[in-house]
């Protein structure tokens, strides 16, 4: 057994350079195929295609994909009797948002702005995977996006570094705890590093070109907050970076996140991103993908066979010194070490303990409270909350009945342990409100139509539970429109143009359930409320109850623009200043930065969302018109609540730097907070403004900070904006 740190450097020079290598290689889990009676594990999979002999099995650090406790165990144990130093196995996995209950897609949760709640949904994550013998999870999924078109846009927190920042720092907490050696905790993978998020066209594994100054001014921000949390390991990405992929980067992984950020913890590449060296050309075989990837710093090849096949001659050869692969051992086996598996390899094993928490109600809980705080309300024209003669209500569409609203990357998740809207509903409307369900809207025939319009027209309210199905986001799921499925839209335009011709009020809600920003122009036109209820989870229809009955008021910000047409992305709220900014006058509008058919701004910008109450903001003092060096300076306000109902806030503040040595951002959220008021009560808020809130990095990452002038802000969002002053710094 080993003891100390001390004692795994002794235990690496009684290895040999094979066993060493192994360590560097992950494999899914499906390789440990048993037969039905006890006996021995065939090789399947890619270990048989590519020649590999058993005992391979017995040596390999690391698996991804074992979802069972009682899988694990026997993997476990098979795999010590046959190690000869008794390693423990590490298991890996990607639990996204959730593992048995499933919580909103990140994306969704992010709208929240919730990091606390957010980090409890990461602890329950992690306790119902750990049980099942999980020891790593590849997230947080730290890549900024600003292209709707991107399918894994649904993955990240939307387009804003300090959001980014918040979210990855709190589901690193939440899924490490405080201690990392306790069996409800799994080690956190920050991922995919770096720049994922900026494929060009927003197209899936494609090129990604960004200057340094941008490079480091939107998007490390987020990783290097989830290193700064805590977090154990990290990912490579599939993409290239200024023409070197990201898996073969040494700028990227000696000198940001060796060098600078000091991160101690392995490397993984993506999955099979090692041998796609060659397809990127920049390898000429599996040998020098290899080469490159270990000379970069990759610790851990997941999958593909290169470090398998090729390291030790490469090692040899004296191509990579052997003292490389010693260094990348001493991670992955020092990884084991802090999640406790050498004292014990069975510590996160525990059948009984799936029992118990997977879908426990206190989880499903918490998956419901997180749910109905990442709904966004972009549109209540006064139809909601649903409340008085609610005699008849109608539920429409492909999501009316459904539990296939849990999105992409849900881990254990499965669709018949999910509430459906439906049941979310007959659970809170009334007892004597009849609920009219029509799943089927999509093709459907004239008399079926006329059927449903007779229903809506004597409903008190129609909700359209409508949108993208859940395989239209997520890896490899790019799109090139950003409208609903063409059915739905078909049938949801005529529904609205016969019940105008007919002058019958028009009592709809559209439930939106989605992965990404849509196109909702005519939508905003035509329907009087819409609610982005984004993929909620396991207690999605629950959610969508709470919001539409107003049990919950909402409260949920977007952290990603919506955008009048596709031809906006890349779109979002901090772009950089221009010599020609657009115009409001018609006449000076000819030659400025503009489009001629859409506003620049998005339909539903950054920041936004509706509620049920109103917010006021009074009293804006900026203490201090002038800092110096040193100094900090404070904005003060009053908050009220002058609506009927209870609810949240989001209060934005945004700074932009008025002139620089660099061309900077139009606005920047600099900080928020989340204030909860009840009917007409009144509070007195203050945000500190630091120094750090008006640096900015320069191309080589460096902090500059000049003196200058500030234009500070408190939003609602990021378009509707109160001016609170202007803050000169000196140095
Ligand atoms: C994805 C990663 C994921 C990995 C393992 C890859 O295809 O890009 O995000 O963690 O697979 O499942």
């Amino acid at each position: 057994m080993i003891n100390s740190k001390n004692e795994m450097k002794n235990l690496i020079s009684k290895m040999t350079l094979e066993e060493k290598i192994a360590q560097m290689y992950q494999l899914y889990g499906g390789v440990y195929d048993f037969p039905e009676e006890e006996g021995s594990i065939p090789v399947t999979g890619p270990a048989e295609e590519w020649e590999f002999e058993e005992q391979l099995l017995f040596k390999i650090g690391s698996v991804l994909n074992v979802n069972r406790a009682q899988k694990a165990r026997k993997i476990q144990k098979k795999y010590l009797e046959n190690n000869r130093h008794e390693i423990p196995l590490m298991f890996m996995y990607d639990i996204i948002h959730g593992y048995k209950t499933i919580f909103p897609i990140p994306l969704g949760s992010a709208c929240s702005w919730d990091m606390e709640l957010i980090e409890e949904s990461a602890r329950v994550a992690a306790r119902e995977g750990s049980v099942s013998g999980i020891n790593v999870t590849f997230s947080p999924m730290a890549d900024l996006v600003r292209d709707a078109r991107w399918g894994r846009v649904m993955e990240s927190p939307g387009e804003d570094p300090l959001i980014n920042e918040k979210m990855a720092a709190a589901l690193v907490k939440g899924y490490q705890g405080t201690d990392l050696k306790k069996d409800d905790t799994v080690a956190a993978c920050v991922k995919h590093f770096a720049a994922y998020g900026a494929v060009e066209a927003g197209r899936e594994y494609n090129t990604v070109d960004l200057s340094d100054y941008r490079l480091n001014n939107y998007y490390l921000s987020g990783y290097k907050a989830g290193i700064d949390a805590g977090a154990r390991m990290i990912m490579t990405a599939f993409n290239t970076l200024n023409g070197v992929p990201a898996t073969g980067n040494q700028y990227l992984i000696q000198d940001i996140l060796r060098e600078k950020w000091d991160f101690f913890g392995p490397v993984i590449s993506d999955y099979g991103s090692v041998s796609e060296l060659i397809a990127h050309g920049y390898a000429k075989n599996g040998k020098e993908a290899a080469q490159k990837a270990v000379q970069a710093g990759v610790d851990i090849e997941m999958v593909t066979p290169e470090y398998i096949k090729h390291l030790a001659d490469l090692v040899t050869e004296e191509v990579i010194a052997e003292k490389k692969i010693d260094t990348a051992v001493e991670r992955i086996l020092n990884l084991k070490y802090d999640l406790g598996l050498f004292s014990d390899p069975f510590r996160y094993i525990n059948e009984s303990g799936e029992e118990k928490y997977h879908l426990c109600s206190t989880h499903r809980k918490k998956a419901r409270q997180l749910a109905a705080e990442s709904m966004v309300l972009l549109e209540n024209d006064g139809v909601l909350p649903l409340k008085e003669n609610l005699e008849e209500v109608t539920l429409l569409g492909p999501f009316a009945d459904s539990g296939k609203m849990l999105g992409n990357w849900s881990g254990e998740g499965d669709a018949d342990d999910t509430v459906t809207a439906k049941e979310g509903l007959v659970n809170e409307l009334p007892d004597e409100t009849e609920l009219n369900v029509y799943s089927q809207i999509e093709n459907i025939s004239q008399g079926k139509f006329l059927d449903i319009i007779e229903t809506v027209k004597k409903s008190a309210a129609t909700i359209l539970a409508v949108g993208e199905p859940q395989s239209w986001s997520g890896e490899a799921r790019s799109r090139t429109r950003l409208t609903l499925p063409e059915p739905q839209e078909k049938f949801i335009k005529k529904l609205v143009n016969v019940l105008k011709e007919e002058e019958e009020e028009l009592n709809l809600v559209l439930v939106l359930f989605n992965g990404r920003p849509l196109e909702l122009e005519w939508y905003s036109e035509n329907i009087p409320a819409i609610l982005e209820a984004w993929y909620p989870g396991t207690e999605g229809g629950h959610a969508v109850a709470d919001i539409l009955l107003g049990q919950v008021n909402p409260s949920g910000k977007l952290t990603i623009s919506f955008p009048y047409s596709v031809g906006q992305m890349p779109l979002y709220y901090n772009r950089y200043s221009t010599g020609r900014p657009p115009m409001d006058q018609e006449v000076e509008k000819k030659n400025c930065s503009r489009y001629l058919d859409v506003p620049n701004h998005a339909l539903y910008p950054f920041g936004y969302g509706l509620s049920y109450t109103e917010f006021e903001y009074h009293n804006i003092n900026l203490e201090k018109n002038k800092i110096t060096a040193g100094e900090t300076n404070q904005l003060n306000f009053a908050l009220k609540n002058s609506g009927q109902y209870k609810g949240q806030e989001v209060v934005q503040l945004y700074i932009k730097d008025c002139y620089a040595n660099r061309v900077r951002p139009i606005l920047e959220l600099k900080g928020y907070q989340k204030i909860s008021l009840a009917p007409g009560e009144k509070k007195n808020i203050s945000f500190e403004i630091t120094e750090e809130m008006l640096i900015y990095f320069d191309e080589n990452g460096q902090n500059v900070i000049e003196p200058g002038a500030f234009e500070i802000y408190l939003g609602s969002s990021s378009k509707d904006l109160r001016e609170c002053g202007i803050l000169e710094y000196q140095i």
